[in-house]
């Protein structure tokens, strides 16, 4: 079988996720797995998670309260940031809550490199949106230590040292993509990864996209291969699904504006998205009464349980109204657009409040 080489800066769409465990070696996220975690989060308990690697290590840490971290990177590449990414700072939140030291780094440099967007520029859009926007989607300023790339030597002094453990056959066999400023990118990811470690050899999780598991495996890799010099402890991966796109494609694309939702976004528009997006219902109303819906394949829905249901209750309530023809497509699309709405509304008022405190916020150099 071919081996799909993921491109972590293209539009790489996982047809088959578990696929992509068996190809990748991703653990898949278990009931097992599920049972032991306390307080699993609705990602977690809804299988919006669905593979990890290694996460025992974190687990433990978590259950014997010992010293572990969380961390996460923005690409300050727009004044908006895509409806997923929301996934990622809620396990963020997750881990924050049970005892992370958690690192939210601006990956500057990257978004130099690789998509042409100048320091000064990353700089200003990570200040002024990213970062209160991190903060309004959940996460809490005063226990995450933040930095940019371009301001921390440590972590540029570790992505040197790491280039002389990894080759172009290797880079290329999980990228596909040999581009100069991808590889010092990813080389710079795993610095960013393994930082936290200088200080203390400790368990770390990095919640992403599966498009982002390609950096934690070569980081894994590194810390084999550093094992002499530095000792440190391999990082774990924790891997969120996509937010489909609403035409029913695995996910959001820029290159389909009328099928993704960014936050912010416009409100009517979205709106007007989800009527048209792809529905489970039947062709006729007759019909739906007669043989149900399918929620799985509702895209309203897929929201519903990803991004704006909290309550497992209420969520099982729609779903089985829903399943039986009893609520109709419409009705599913008015519950999607409220709580939408509500969502967007909220969002604003918690980014005007964040932004206050960012001047407030010292960046670790
Ligand atoms: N490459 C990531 C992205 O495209 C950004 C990033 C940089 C990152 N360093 C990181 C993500 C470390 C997680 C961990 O979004």
């Amino acid at each position: 079988m071919a081996k799909i080489s993921i491109d972590p800066w293209g539009s790489f769409l996982v047809k088959d996720y578990e696929k992509l465990i068996g190809q990748y070696g991703l653990e898949p996220f278990t009931d097992e797995l599920l049972k032991k975690i306390p307080n699993p989060n609705k990602l977690m308990r809804r299988k919006v998670v669905f593979a990890h690697t290694d996460f025992g290590r974190v687990l433990n840490a978590i259950l014997k309260k010992k010293k572990f971290y969380a961390l996460t990177g923005i690409m300050p590449t727009m004044d908006k940031i895509h409806l997923g990414t929301k996934l990622v700072i809620e396990n963020m939140r997750y881990f924050q809550d049970h005892g992370a030291k958690t690192f939210v780094l601006v990956a500057d440099l990257e978004a130099a490199a690789t998509r042409q967007v100048s320091l000064e520029e990353g700089r200003e859009r990570a200040l002024d949106f990213h970062i209160p926007a991190y903060i309004a989607l959940g996460l809490d300023p005063k226990k995450t230590v933040f930095y940019f790339q371009s301001e921390n030597e440590k972590v540029k002094n570790l992505a040197f040292i790491f280039s002389g453990k990894i080759t172009l056959n290797e880079y290329r066999a999980v990228y596909g993509n040999t581009e100069p400023a991808r590889i010092m990118s990813s080389i710079l990811q795993s610095g960013d990864i393994l930082f936290p470690q200088l200080e203390q050899r400790i368990p770390g999780i990095i919640p992403v996209g599966p498009d982002q598991s390609p950096h934690i495996l070569i980081s894994r890799d590194i810390v084999n291969r550093t094992k002499s010099t530095f000792n440190f402890v391999p990082p774990s991966g924790l891997y969120h699904k996509f937010t489909p796109s609403l035409d029913g494609d695995l996910k959001m694309s820029k290159s389909k504006p009328h099928s993704c939702i960014s936050i912010p976004d416009d409100i009517d528009e979205v709106c007007k998205r989800i009527r048209k997006a792809l529905s489970g219902a039947r062709k006729t109303l007759a019909d739906h009464r007669k043989y149900g819906a399918i929620p799985e394949k509702d895209m309203s829905f897929q929201l519903l349980t990803q991004h704006f249901i909290e309550d497992d209750k209420e969520l099982k309530r729609l779903y089985d109204e829903y399943k039986c023809g009893r609520m109709t497509t419409g009705e599913i699309k008015d519950i999607t657009c409220e709580k939408l709405t509500k969502f967007m509304e909220d969002f604003e008022k918690k980014i005007k409040k964040a932004r206050k405190i960012i001047p407030k916020i010292k960046f670790i150099k």
